[in-house]
């Protein structure tokens, strides 16, 4: 079964010295001027500058007590249902106070340049928020679901849930069931179809990008590795060093919202 797991922490040999970021972002489009097919792997921290706190941030405020490992579980859920979909509405409401920013902006309008070129494009996320959707992103392959989505634990009937704030805690379902947010929680297995359409794009795409992502939680973290083993050119975005960066063609120190604008073609 696949499910989200934090990879074991490895000795990362030291990155490859940081080339000129214009030189490097000059290397990246024109990666993305010889590939037919791309595949994007985001992480939280594409969703960072839009205000959202990366998974691994310092809780703040309420939430400054609980470990965040231990609330996205489904033994904490069965344990305080009212406690998790409350810290769950917590995220959603600050989402909804949020807007998709240029990194977004600039994956929704990649997307756009490479299928009107007739190239293929997926984009793979692991991030909860839709910020890619709001942004125009099509058909995201949503790793880990998303906290848009509630689900009966009773009946299994998924609805999607605008109300901000939820009318309850846990919100019911029609059927008096406990409604739990849809995104994976640590131990439970990813949508098989999902993981394995992502994988397929990751095994044929031409070029890789994993961008905003710790690159520790498998299975998302091995996708770049298995494009690389594929022959894909590999490209990766990120302030910090990841255990990816030293396995890739292009490791950019710097954040998506700043970095991917200078990847897009001139606006024609
Ligand atoms: P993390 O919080 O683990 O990592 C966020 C990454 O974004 C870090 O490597 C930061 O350095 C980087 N970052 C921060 N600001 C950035 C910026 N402006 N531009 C680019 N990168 C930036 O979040 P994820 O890697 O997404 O799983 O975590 C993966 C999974 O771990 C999550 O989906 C979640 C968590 O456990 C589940 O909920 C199942």
């Amino acid at each position: 079964m696949d499910s989200p797991r934090p990879v074991e922490s490895i000795d990362r040999p030291k990155t490859v010295t940081e080339k000129d970021q214009q030189a490097q972002t000059e290397m990246i489009r024109r990666f993305l001027d010889q590939a037919d097919s791309l595949a994007v792997l985001t992480g939280a921290g594409v969703s960072a500058e839009s205000g959202i706190p990366t998974f691994r941030d310092a809780q703040t405020g309420l939430w400054a007590k609980y470990d965040p490992m231990e609330l996205a579980t489904p033994e904490a859920f069965a344990r305080d249902p009212a406690l998790v979909s409350r810290w769950y509405d917590e995220r959603r409401r600050r989402c909804a106070e949020c807007e998709p920013n240029p990194g977004h902006l600039a994956l929704a309008r990649l997307q756009d340049e490479l299928e009107a070129a007739g190239k293929r494009f997926t984009l793979i996320t692991q991030n909860v928020d839709r910020l890619h959707q709001r942004a125009g992103s099509r058909d995201p392959l949503e790793l880990h679901g998303t906290f848009w989505i509630w689900r009966c634990t009773s009946c299994g009937e998924e609805r999607e849930e605008r109300a901000i704030p939820l009318p309850e805690y846990p919100p019911r379902c029609r059927c008096g069931g406990a409604r739990r947010p849809g995104v994976v929680w640590f131990g439970e297995a990813l949508s098989e179809s999902v993981l394995a359409a992502a994988r397929r794009a990751a095994e044929h795409c031409e070029l890789f990008m994993s961008l905003g992502t710790s690159s520790l939680v498998e299975p998302a973290a091995s996708l770049g590795r298995i494009a690389s083993s594929a022959g894909a050119k590999t490209v990766e975005i990120n302030p910090q060093e990841t255990p990816l960066s030293s396995r890739v063609d292009i490791s950019v120190r710097g954040a998506t919202g700043e970095i991917l604008p200078l990847i897009l073609p001139a606006q024609g």
